[in-house]
């Protein structure tokens, strides 16, 4: 089953909006099967986004996904990789269309509050990455047969 990694950044958690954020993918029925507040290492941080290493904001980044507490988060569902992308919306949140995450709650593309893996493959791997063995929960939802047929 396809697997995604979200998180609320620290900008987002110092706003008071991680229920809001949760609710949004709780609400259009993805199942959650990790979750944690979490001071991000430096280490994590730059293997995080290892992809984005010659780009010139890259420190700034950095420094902000550092900056304070994230919440990490793995969500699982039919097509949720690319689901989930919409419901975040556009990099720059004034491009970002009403309606979704950043669109509704962000300003600028360096505090755009949400995370969300690009491919399933990143998916994998950055649950991988955040999360230990054990913090993640295999469960089966009691709405399960309300949602899907
Ligand atoms: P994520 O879900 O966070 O990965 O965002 P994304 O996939 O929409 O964008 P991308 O992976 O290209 O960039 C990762 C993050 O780097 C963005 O979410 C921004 O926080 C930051 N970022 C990207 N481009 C810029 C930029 O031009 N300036 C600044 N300051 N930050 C940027
Ligand atoms: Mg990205």
């Amino acid at each position: 089953v396809e697997e995604t990694y979200i998180m609320v950044k620290p900008d987002g958690v110092q706003r008071g909006l991680v229920g809001e954020i949760i609710s949004r993918f709780e609400k259009k029925g993805f199942k959650l099967i990790g979750l944690k507040l979490f001071q991000c290492p430096q280490d994590l941080a730059e293997e995080h986004y290892i992809d984005l290493k010659a780009k010139s904001f890259y420190p700034k980044l950095i420094d902000y996904i550092t900056s304070g507490p994230v919440v990490c988060m793995a969500w699982e569902g039919i097509g949720v990789v690319a689901s989930a992308r919409k419901l975040i919306g556009s990099t720059n949140p004034l491009q970002a269309e009403p309606g979704t995450i950043r669109g509704d709650l962000a300003v600028q593309t360096g505090r755009n509050v949400v995370h969300g893996s690009d491919s399933p493959e990143n998916g994998k791997r950055e649950i991988a990455l955040w999360f230990g063995e054990g913090e993640i929960c295999e469960w089966t939802p009691a709405q399960a047969p309300w949602l899907r047929e």
